[in-house]
């Protein structure tokens, strides 16, 4: 039993565990820092006690008592970030202010507008009151207020700012400082569960108001090229369609000071009156629990986690949302109430279908103001009025539910594909069921689909398993994918186990070479320059020179070619360990092909266990250099993704190199190849070229015409392959020669073994007769080349050959219309001749001459 299957398995152990440690270990511990003196419980009840004083202060502050750059007396607040001592940036609180208000009128908003004026001014329209959805678009850094165009940058000494945390990291750089100029913005917000207050008495809806928290995820594509993901929390005012919101975090007590950062009173008021409510059923589930649970629950870390005790510093953010009017494409009237019923209905029908006729879902837009008071930024999406429409649209993206539709039935499509890429394999298992037709088809071409289909099915699984909104046909796409990784595994080991052969008689080789190295005397060559080839087993598919005694001096002659490894090289290596430990013996010419080589003795199964296990392996590795891909720069990850993209559509590479090495041809379908190529570029022409698709990337015409350009270019290698011969194009002396079916006959061919058998020049054939009597035919063959005829043993129907005379320059006949003439007929190594259509079929079956039962070369 050779050692190295089980140590594989060993190996793919330790991986596993070591990835495993490597998440248990990631994930946050909430203790007190290492410099907190007192228990852990002291820890979180100071902590708690903290934000139960922060409740206290927005309880009992009035509307501007938080004015720090009044001109009069500036005014703070007891809140860690909102205190004169801590020193914000807040001198661009009021560009802030008003740059929200600017989009606001840009939006057409009613907050600042009366009805009357906006009936005046044609402003009709509803907003959207759930926006739990995705929008994107594009950030640009705002920078009109500064004097010069310059930022102001301060350096803080958190250790004075909060003296009770401990912060880790580089206190100089902090996370999520954008320093560019420009980049994507991406916008997830979500009102799930949300607590609502309705306060009468305030004017134009800003009284009823509620609870949001979005996720943003800011993509810096001028500078460093970070992107950043972040969770911030606010209240929203849906009437208006406007939402504001911040981060909090032990520096910024960022929701307790949020009413005192909106755009007015009434908007203080209603949402000052919401977080009191909201805020206070928070903390009180701390106090209760505070043993367990000193997460911030408003924590602006996007993965749900919390900050973990030694929290990294990170710029806080404050966020302006302004939610435009939808655009129904209806005729404006003045009936105003009939648009909002519209729009109600429209999202009554959107989240609980029941068929009533709606228009279609209008998209969702939102501009935003972006203002990071410690760092000193704003950001704010780029469109009108500051850019014109075409350069920008602020942030467009669709409802959660027609999202979530979309992808449902992308999902169901992409099904069906993988359903065809099923029957398509399923079609070339059962066309290659042969061992010769199995012989030709490269494993790896296989494999790579093989691995692209098991990575599929464990994103699909995981995905479904996840996501039970689209959990009905992201089952379905997995199972698709799950058949098609069964049919491949079974493909595959009918492949590996067929060529078996072939990899124990390239270690044969090797061993031979070894041992032609040593000097020792070697068996006399063989006195005929004909190939020899010796019985072996029949349904074995043994490839050329497999039964041939390959010594240097043979192998120096016209014998049927070695062929050089295109199988696993780690398996070989193994063994070739394996079999050096045994001891190396001369090589003398067998007949029974390999049955005294020590390689014979490694049983299969556990051979291709240890394949099965390299190939799981990879998938891991695939797999966690992918999750990590996630959190690096933008143009790292965007590398790696096009790096896997081209590897990935490269899988037919394989085959053409398996077609060069083993001078055959018609490997596969070309069906298969085909609609393997279309099937599997289909998800690439929807990512890269649809602009609306599920992932939010770009469409990208360039990088999916060099795509799909490198699948047609092997598409026509193949082909060429097929048509022009397998070696087309390559430089003869780079790949050994291997037994060419189609020669040119020639009569003074002596040195190639002569002409085949049986070959004669009948006069009494009928075809020959009319090729004789017609004047084209005559000039047409030239005194140069005569016709031979035989009858081919398979049909028993006359075949004829071309034959180049002696003495004559047999570049006649090696121009394209000798060469298809030549694609006629096939001759074997013992110099039967067949039609190729005939033999062709024969050799699907046997690869032994039908007359003689010498074996052949596969094609
Ligand atoms: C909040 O302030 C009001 C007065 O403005 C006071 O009556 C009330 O007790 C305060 N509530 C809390 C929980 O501090
Ligand atoms: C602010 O609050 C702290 C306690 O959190 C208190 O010690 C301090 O006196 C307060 N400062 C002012 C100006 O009220
Ligand atoms: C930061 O503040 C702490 C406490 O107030 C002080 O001891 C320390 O010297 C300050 N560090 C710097 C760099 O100013
Ligand atoms: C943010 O980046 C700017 C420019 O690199 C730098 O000057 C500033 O100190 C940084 N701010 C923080 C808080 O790291
Ligand atoms: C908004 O819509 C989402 C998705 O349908 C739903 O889960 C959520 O409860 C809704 N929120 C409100 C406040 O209606
Ligand atoms: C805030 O909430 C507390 C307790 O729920 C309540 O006593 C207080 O009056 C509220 N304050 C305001 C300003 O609504
Ligand atoms: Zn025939
Ligand atoms: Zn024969």
């Amino acid at each position: 039993m050779p050692p190295q299957a089980p140590a594989a398995q060993e190996y793919a152990r330790f991986v596993l565990v070591v990835i495993l440690l490597f998440f248990l270990s990631s994930s946050s511990d909430n203790g007190p820092p290492p410099g907190f003196a007192g228990s852990p419980r002291d820890y979180a009840a100071a902590k708690v006690a903290r934000q139960r004083r922060n409740l206290d202060v927005l309880n009992t502050t009035q509307w501007e008592d938080f004015a720090p750059r009044a001109a009069d007396e500036p005014r703070f607040l007891n809140l860690t970030g909102f205190r004169a001592e801590d020193d914000l940036l807040w001198d661009r609180l009021g560009a802030f202010r008003e740059r929200a208000a600017l989009f606001t009128d840009e939006a057409g908003g009613k907050w600042r507008l009366d009805r009357e004026t906006q009936l005046r001014a044609g402003v009709l329209g509803e907003v959207y009151e759930n926006v739990t959805g995705i929008v994107v678009g594009r950030w640009v850094r705002y920078t009109g207020d500064l004097e010069g165009g310059e930022e102001r940058h301060r350096r803080y000494n958190l250790s004075q700012v909060t003296p009770e945390v401990e912060w880790s990291g580089n206190e100089e750089l902090w996370d999520r400082n954008i320093t560019g100029t420009e980049g994507k913005l991406m916008l997830r917000v979500d009102e799930r569960d949300v607590e609502a207050v309705d306060v009468e008495g305030l004017s134009l809806g800003s009284g009823w108001v509620r609870e949001v928290a979005a996720t943003m995820t800011i993509q810096d594509e001028s500078s460093s090229g970070d992107g950043w993901d972040m969770r911030i929390h606010g209240v929203h005012w849906p009437r208006q369609g406007v939402m504001l919101m911040t981060t909090t975090s032990d520096k910024f007590a960022g929701l307790f000071g949020l009413p005192h950062l909106t755009m007015d009173m009434n908007h203080f008021t209603s949402s000052k009156m919401l977080l009191n409510k909201t805020l206070e059923k928070t903390v009180e589930k701390m106090e209760k629990a505070y043993w367990t649970e000193v997460n911030n629950p408003w924590s602006s870390s996007s993965d749900g986690q919390g900050d973990s005790a030694l929290s990294t510093p990170h710029c806080e953010y404050v966020v302006y949302v302004q939610v435009y009017p939808l655009d129904l494409g209806l005729a404006l009237n003045d009936d105003y109430m009939d648009t909002a019923s519209i729009v109600q209905q429209i999202e009554q029908e959107l989240r609980f279908p029941n068929g009533a006729p709606t228009p279609p879902a209008p998209k969702m837009r939102m501009s935003t103001v972006i203002f990071s008071p410690d760092c000193g930024f704003m950001l704010e999406s780029k469109g009108p009025p500051a850019f014109p429409s075409e350069d920008g649209d602020h942030l467009v993206g669709r409802k959660q539910e027609v999202f979530l539709h979309q992808v449902q039935s992308w999902l169901l499509v992409y099904a069906a594909v993988i359903f065809g890429q099923v029957l398509l394999l399923k079609m070339q298992s059962k066309e290659a069921s042969t061992p010769s037709t199995v012989g030709r088809i490269s494993i790896y071409t296989i494999a790579m689909m093989l691995m692209a289909d098991a990575l599929l099915f464990s994103s699909l699984s995981l995905l479904s398993a996840t996501a039970p909104n689209i959990f009905p046909s992201a089952l379905l796409a997995s199972f698709a994918a799950l058949m098609s990784v069964a049919l491949g595994v079974r493909f595959i080991t009918a492949v590996y186990n067929v060529q078996e052969p072939e990899r124990r008689e390239r270690l044969r080789v090797q061993l031979a070479a070894q041992a032609a190295n040593t000097p020792q005397p070697s068996p006399a060559p063989t006195p005929s320059s004909a190939p020899i080839i010796t019985a072996a087993g029949a349904d074995t598919a043994p490839p050329p020179g497999t039964a041939s005694a390959p010594t240097a001096q043979a192998t120096a002659n016209n014998t049927p070619i070695i062929i050089p490894s295109d199988q696993d090289i780690d398996a070989e290596i193994a063994e070739v360990a394996n079999a050096a430990s045994a001891v190396p013996r001369p090589t003398l010419p067998t007949t029974n092909q390999g049955a005294t080589t020590p390689t014979q003795q490694v049983p299969r199964a556990s051979n291709f266990g240890a394949v099965y296990v390299q190939f799981v392996l990879a998938l891991t590795f695939i797999l966690f250099v992918s999750l990590s891909a996630l959190s690096w720069p933008v143009t790292f990850r965007t590398f790696y993704i096009h790096f896997l993209s081209v590897a990935y559509l490269s899988f037919w590479v394989p085959q053409i190199r398996r077609n060069i090495i083993r001078n055959c041809r018609k490997a596969l379908l070309w069906k298969f190849i085909i609609g393997q190529s279309i099937l599997r570029l289909l998800p690439f022409a929807y990512f890269y070229l649809r602009e609306e698709n599920v992932l939010f990337s770009e469409p990208d015409w360039k990088a999916f015409t060099a795509l799909a350009g490198w699948v047609w270019i092997q598409i026509w290698v193949l082909a060429a392959q097929e048509i022009l011969g397998p070696r087309w194009g390559i430089p003869k002396g780079w790949t050994e020669e291997g037994w060419d079916y189609h020669p040119i006959l020639r009569e003074d061919n002596v040195e190639a073994g002569g002409l085949p058998i049986g070959l004669v020049r009948a006069p009494g054939s009928p075809t020959l007769e009319r090729v004789r009597t017609g004047d084209e035919g005559k000039k047409s063959d030239g005194p140069a080349r005569n016709i031979r005829t035989v009858d081919c043993a398979i049909c028993m129907q006359v075949l004829e050959v071309p034959v180049v005379a002696a003495g004559t320059d047999a570049s006649a006949a090696g121009g394209v219309v000798g060469m298809l003439g030549r694609r006629l007929y096939m001759v074997t190594p013992c110099r039967h001749v067949f039609h190729s259509a005939c033999l062709e079929g024969w050799m699907r079956f046997r690869l032994q001459c039908p007359i003689c039962r010498e074996n052949l070369p596969p094609l």
